[in-house]
């Protein structure tokens, strides 16, 4: 048995990402305060840089979840039963974390099969060699579609208890309107008693919430960049990114660092692509990036208003971190579209 991909859906087309992107830049840039998503961080640079700040002493959240995984996996197949499951990834990027996730759960005799959802072809075929180059007799495949397709296409294929995967603090890169949404409606296309694991970071220190959003390497601070790079390469922008500088900072009326580019100089940025140019004032920002931080008591209620009820919360020996376990409290009878590729991700 091995890992391998399987094209459920087409993978995005290119032409069409680009179109979907330019309309969000036209949007974001017009709009008054200024901003980009950060869904668009992650092209092949944006990937690399991502995994670099993984690697960050400063950014304490990848070490730390992973500390939850090597921990407490026991603990969390208990809560999983006995039986066959399947571990179903959304957002799995490299697999790094969930590797750890796999490595234990195979050490410790778990009966699996594991399935990752992605609308990239490329990132699931990496994925799934991976995959198979680390963990042999792992068996599986990596997805490559839409949320709402992939767990539809699984829910056909067998009836076996599904544990759904979002980790790594994806979830605070939404609003909690829109992390409520979110899980909502993945509730809503789970049966009952399935598992999701939700990894979240937590509300901490604000010096070392704000070190891990402004590396003393500028990793952090060429990710944030790097967008506006990618808006000149894709898009025809004239950006001189010596004219921006990156700024973050905790804001707690809404419990997240809040990531800006700041303009230097007032400016005037033509992108060919969209026929127009874009002023910028002298210190005005470009909001890029809302990572929220979450309190216990907040996890727990968003179990409950997201339809879902907790079963375990497993954290690091700091308290820092905390990945919650939660099951499909009800059936509501109907699979609902997700959002498209709620792509907080890797
Ligand atoms: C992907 N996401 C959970 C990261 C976060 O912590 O918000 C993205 C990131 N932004 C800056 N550093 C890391």
């Amino acid at each position: 048995m091995t890992i391998s991909a399987r094209l459920i859906q087409a993978s995005e087309v290119p032409s069409a990402e680009r179109a979907a992107f330019a309309r969000d830049v036209l949007e974001g840039l017009s709009a008054e305060p200024k901003h980009l998503s950060c869904k668009w961080f992650y092209d092949t640079r944006g990937s690399e840089l991502i995994n670099s700040i993984m690697d960050l002493d400063e950014y304490y959240l990848t070490r730390c979840e992973a500390e939850v995984f090597e921990e407490h996996a026991a603990e969390l197949l208990r809560a999983v039963g006995d039986e066959p499951f399947e571990l179903v990834d959304l957002g799995a990027g490299d697999g790094r974390k969930t590797g750890i996730l796999i490595r234990r759960f195979l050490e410790l005799g778990a009966r699996f099969e594991f399935f990752s959802i992605d609308i990239s072809e490329s990132a699931s075929r990496s994925l799934a060699a991976t995959l198979a180059r680390e963990f042999p007799t792992l068996a599986g495949e990596t997805l490559v579609a839409e949320y709402a397709s992939g767990l539809a296409w699984l829910a056909e294929r067998s009836t076996k208890r599904k544990l759904v995967l979002f980790l790594g603090s994806n979830i605070g890169n939404s609003s909690l309107d829109g992390a409520r949404a979110f899980l909502g409606e993945l509730g809503l296309a789970l049966r009952e008693d399935d598992l999701v694991l939700v990894g979240a970071d937590l509300v901490k220190d604000v010096d070392v919430l704000r070190r891990a959003y402004d590396d003393s390497r500028g990793v952090t601070a060429a990710f944030n960049l790097n967008l506006l790079a990618r808006i000149d390469r894709e898009l025809g922008g004239h950006f001189d990114r010596g004219r921006f500088r990156f700024y973050s900072t905790w804001e707690p009326r809404t419990s997240a660092i809040e990531s800006y580019l700041v303009s230097l100089v007032e400016q005037e940025i033509a992108i060919d692509a969209l026929g127009r140019s874009f002023h910028f004032g002298a210190h005005e920002a470009i909001h890029t990036e809302s990572s929220r931080k979450y309190t216990l008591a907040e996890l727990a209620r968003l179990a409950d208003v997201s339809g879902f009820s907790g079963e375990a919360v497993f954290q690091d020996r700091r308290g820092w971190f905390a990945d919650v376990l939660w099951r499909v409290a009800k059936t509501k009878g109907r699979v609902p579209a997700l959002p498209q590729r709620a792509r907080a991700r890797r």
